[in-house]
């Protein structure tokens, strides 16, 4: 039975304090939030008796954990991971891994020089759909022109209608890293757009129409908004491939069509999900690899890409010009020792 080291109580962190407790071989051995009452309310709904902290270190310093959740707040990822990694405990943290690639950095690093194990939890990446999409996809010879759209219209009332970036900061990274995902490799440069639609209730710019190249010549595109009222696409953005032998379709749930030069269009059936999906999924993958398995999708040196798909995109859509993502990668580095 291993011990789990919970950090922040809020939507995210309950969720996952259930994700945690549907598996036998895990057990909550402490809640943290900086607002005590957070914690203690997150236990005390679930009838548990694990004890409740206001910081990551105290917990980490008064009770055993085999591993840490990192819920917090972006803002707080840094510390709380740096906590754990420190004290030798693995992370599993929830997206963003740092709100900068810079400071994501210091944490590979900081796993590196440790010699433990930090993952972001990528958890749109687990679902039959995407993997049914993908395996189709590869079947066919792998796209060369992938785009998805991403159109809801959440009314949040919170943080995020303060955000300078709301969509790509908060919300995109999933589609970034569905694509890096899909196309097995990483970008080479960006070109975007973001803007605010007349009608948006979001101060920042809502809505992104963005370009990224591969280094195999593959180009992905994103369209998406958050401010777009009606025939809204799924939370996972309506996809599209186009590949050496025919197209493949799926639509961020569980249609997968895919149409060769001669054949009819065609449903592909979706294949199984033995891990489950979502966080669970990602959950099972970081539990594996702390059993010798392999290296989990999310881990802090390969996830950093999809931050960095983010941090080019906001910088081409403030610069009006298109942004390599080795000179992010650079400036960041640069960054990253100057702390
Ligand atoms: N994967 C997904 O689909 C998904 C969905 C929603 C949120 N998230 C991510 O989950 C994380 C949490 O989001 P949320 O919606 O639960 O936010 P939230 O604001 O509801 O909860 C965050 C909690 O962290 C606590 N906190 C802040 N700083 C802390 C610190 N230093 N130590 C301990 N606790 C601290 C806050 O008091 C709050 O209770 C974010 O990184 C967010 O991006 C992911």
């Amino acid at each position: 039975m291993r011990s789990v080291i919970v950090v922040g109580a809020g939507a995210m962190g309950r969720t996952w304090l259930d994700t945690i407790a549907r598996r036998s071989d895990l057990h909550v051995s402490a809640v943290v939030d900086v607002v005590e009452g957070a914690a203690r309310s997150a236990v005390e709904e679930r009838g548990w008796d694990a004890p409740v902290f206001s910081t990551a270190d105290g917990a980490l310093s008064a009770v055993h954990a085999d591993m840490l959740l990192n819920v917090t707040i972006p803002e707080a990822h840094l510390a709380v991971s740096s906590a754990a990694l420190r004290a030798g405990v693995p992370v599993l943290s929830e997206k963003p891994v740092t709100p900068t690639v810079a400071e994501a950095l210091q944490l590979a690093d900081l796993s590196e020089s440790t010699g433990v194990l930090l993952v972001t939890s990528q958890s749109r990446r687990f679902s039959p759909g995407i993997s049914t999409f993908r395996d189709a996809l590869q079947a066919r010879g792998g796209a060369g022109q992938l785009d998805t759209r991403f159109f809801q219209n959440p009314r949040f009332g919170g943080f995020r209608d303060r955000m300078d970036h709301p969509l790509l900061v908060d919300m995109a990274i999933h589609s970034f890293d569905q694509a890096r995902f899909l196309l097995d490799e990483d970008p080479e440069s960006v070109y975007c757009e973001e803007f605010a639609p007349s009608w948006s209730w979001f101060d920042g710019g809502a809505a992104a129409e963005a370009i990224f190249r591969f280094p195999s010549g593959a180009r992905f595109s994103y369209s998406g908004s958050w401010c777009a009222d009606g025939l809204v696409t799924s939370w996972n953005g309506d996809w599209r491939g186009s590949a050496p032998d025919g197209t493949v379709t799926w639509d961020g749930e569980a249609e997968v069509v895919a149409q060769g030069r001669d054949d009819d269009p065609a449903a592909v059936p979706l294949g199984p999900a033995p891990d489950g999906e979502g966080l669970d999924a990602a959950l099972a993958e970081f539990v594996a690899a702390l059993d010798g398995g392999p290296v989990p999708s999310g881990e802090v040196h390969l996830n950093v890409w999809s931050l960095a798909m983010v941090e080019a995109a906001v910088q081409s859509a403030d610069r009006g010009e298109r942004i390599v993502l080795a000179d992010v990668f650079d400036a960041a580095r640069r960054d990253a020792s100057a702390r």
